[in-house]
């Protein structure tokens, strides 16, 4: 049951691929909540996903656009402001990708030109989807920008590979550009650090499902839920965080704070 967080505000979100992505979840609430959203995901996405069928669910439009792509950002950015008649409230940034992991390269013999496509795709997209906002002036004062990441920023997690330099990229621009957002138009923009999800995107990391069971125990409460996610994207969203700004927001049940979890002992 959604609380009218959202009502009247206009909402970009990028990757949602399928049922399991985060940003569909997100996508759903953020309507439940009141909001007018455009869909967007690179092209391909189009082909392989299931971005159709949630559109015509939330009755939302689709723009296409790579996020490494300046020109399609440009279009996403003017096509979405026409299409609300008015500037953006909300963004999400769902995006990642490793090439060096979907073809399996060891960490010490990383192939440094598919290094350099996983920056761009997964931690430059985010600067430059910022950029192309700023120069458009698209967004509303006291709006929110979001980000996804993930706590291999921060610690070690060996399968994890490029990913981690990626998220710790992408967790710099946050800090960064957030403080130009916040002197022209008050803007926040922050990243949330999500615990293990099953998605394509996560399923894609070696070892997933034994970590995501690791990590379970891990946590206090348990890992949290993609539906969770997308509970606390809105919270980012709404006039409730306004003052909430460059920060990188831990949403893992507790994970990033333990030290040693006695249910792993117990095995
Ligand atoms: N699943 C997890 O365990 C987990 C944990 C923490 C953080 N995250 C982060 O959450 C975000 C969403 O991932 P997910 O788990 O929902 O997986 P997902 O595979 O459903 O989503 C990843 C999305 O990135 C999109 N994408 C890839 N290249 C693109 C490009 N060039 N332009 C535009 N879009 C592109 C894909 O089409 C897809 O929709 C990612 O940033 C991921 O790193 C995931």
């Amino acid at each position: 049951m959604g609380h009218g967080l959202l009502n009247g505000k206009n909402g970009i979100i990028f990757g949602a691929l399928d049922n399991k992505s985060i940003a569909w979840k997100v996508a759903e609430r953020c309507v439940e909540e009141g909001a007018n959203i455009v869909l967007t995901n690179a092209p391909v996405a189009m082909r392989l996903g299931e971005i159709n069928e949630l559109a015509a669910k939330l009755k939302c439009d689709i723009i296409p656009a790579d996020a490494t792509s300046i020109e399609d950002l440009e279009n996403l950015i003017l096509g979405s402001m026409e299409k609300f008649g008015g500037k953006i409230d909300f963004i999400l940034h769902s995006i990642g990708m490793s090439v060096n992991v979907r073809k399996k390269k060891d960490y010490t013999d990383l192939n440094y030109e598919w290094m350099k496509t996983t920056f761009d795709v997964s931690a430059i997209s985010f600067h430059k989807v910022m950029q192309t906002a700023m120069k458009h002036d698209a967004m509303n004062e006291w709006g929110s920008i979001l980000a996804l990441t993930y706590i291999a920023a921060q610690r070690t997690f060996p399968d994890y590979s490029e990913m981690a330099e990626s998220k710790a990229l992408l967790e710099s621009f946050a800090r960064s550009f957030g403080y130009h957002w916040a002197k022209k138009s008050k803007v926040r923009v922050n990243t949330i650090s999500q615990s293990p999800t099953v998605t394509t995107a996560g399923s894609g990391v070696k070892g997933f499902s034994d970590f995501f069971g690791y990590a379970d125990k891990m946590s206090p409460l348990g890992n949290a839920s993609a539906d969770a996610c997308a509970d606390y994207c809105v919270t980012m969203f709404s006039d409730l965080t306004r003052m909430v700004t460059m920060q990188n927001l831990f949403h893992d049940g507790g994970f990033s704070s333990m030290g040693m979890a006695p249910e792993i002992l117990e095995e």
